[in-house]
């Protein structure tokens, strides 16, 4: 297999021309390890690029074969660099270079105001994040940087943070602190959001339902969904009536002679991962025709077996490069 930097089609190109791409999904759809795939793509065509994993029961580095990050970007390839969000430090970084206030030596008094202030008026955590991710767009630190995002429903009120804040506030001062972010989140060249959904039930209208409140509650570009973990056919159709003897017609006898004792367990196991099969190509035809014009979709297949590591980043970077060429 290739292991140089191969050409990117127009997806891909698109993507990679943006600073701050937010991936998100529903809890276990594969988001990190989406996003790791697509920042290897990145730092491997040249981008200085930044992970930064936003929930903080997650281990993105993990999909690069390196330890746990923090908050301070760490590098775990060439090019590519991982961080951890806390919102703590986040603020603590922002009082630093905003207010120009002396390095802060101890969290502790700190932490316990921002606590109270944090729990007592909603947006503070989540304009934290969308404002230490704009900060880093603006500052122009990182060609891009890939959010290993909150899933479905924080990430809502993570992008309309800026807004709601500076409408509680009303005051200049937020306003104008809010207002360069809201500029970079809503704006398509710079800021984009990939979806990643796996070809099931839940899943399926749980993305919808997504796409349709980011539509509406914030002005986010969502430029592209991954269809994650897309099975494949297990046999091709002249197979597949050969399967139907063997399993239940006139080679029933000597397949069983053969699998000795293990017939009936073969055939169920085939039967299950051609029902799945059918049934994910049905939510995927669901997806797709309710989904609106102008939303790329890419598949990556479900790679059986294999568990989260470089080995498997490398193996989801290259379906998508060739779903993106
Ligand atoms: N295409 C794939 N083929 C096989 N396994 C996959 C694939 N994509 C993801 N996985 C595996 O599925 C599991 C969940 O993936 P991942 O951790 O990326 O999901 P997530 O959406 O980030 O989950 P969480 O919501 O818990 O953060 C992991 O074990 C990962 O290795
Ligand atoms: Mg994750």
């Amino acid at each position: 297999m290739a292991s140089g930097p191969q050409p990117l089609g127009q997806l891909g190109s698109e993507l990679l021309a943006r600073r701050l791409v937010f991936v998100t999904g529903k809890g276990g759809v594969g988001k990190s390890s989406i996003t790791a795939a697509l920042a290897r793509i990145s730092s491997r065509a040249g981008l200085k690029t930044l992970v930064c994993e936003v929930d903080a029961k997650g281990d993105v580095a993990a999909n690069f074969g390196a330890e746990h990050v923090g908050f301070k970007p760490k590098s775990v390839a060439p090019n590519l660099y991982v961080m951890a969000m806390d919102t703590e430090e986040a603020l603590a970084e922002y009082l630093r270079l905003n207010l120009r206030l002396p390095i802060i030596t101890s969290l502790g008094p700190l932490a316990r105001a921002f606590d109270f202030v944090a729990n007592a008026a909603p947006g503070v955590k989540e304009i934290l994040v969308v404002g230490k991710l704009s900060w880093e767009v603006r500052e122009r630190n990182w060609d891009i940087i890939w959010v290993d995002a909150s899933a479905s429903g924080h990430i809502v009120s993570q992008l309309a943070s800026p807004e709601g804040i500076s409408e509680l506030f009303k005051l200049g001062i937020v306003k104008e602190q809010t207002a360069w972010m809201q500029e970079i989140l809503s704006d398509p060249r710079t800021t984009s959001l990939v979806l990643v959904l796996t070809p099931e039930e839940t899943p399926v209208a749980e993305s919808l339902e997504l796409l349709e409140r980011l539509r509406y509650e914030t002005s986010i570009h969502v430029q592209a969904c991954v269809v994650n973990k897309v099975l494949g056919e297990p046999f091709a159709a002249s197979q597949a009536a050969l399967f139907a003897e063997m399993a239940h017609g006139k080679y029933r006898e000597d397949f069983e002679a053969i699998a000795e004792g293990s017939a009936d367990a073969l055939v169920a196991a085939s039967e299950l991962a051609h029902g799945l099969r059918t049934s994910r190509s049905e939510h995927i035809r669901g997806f797709l025709s309710s989904l609106d014009e102008g939303i790329e979709t890419v598949f990556v297949p479900y790679f059986m077996g294999a568990e989260a590591g470089t080995k498997l980043t490398i193996e989801i970077a290259e379906a998508l490069m060739e779903e993106m060429s």
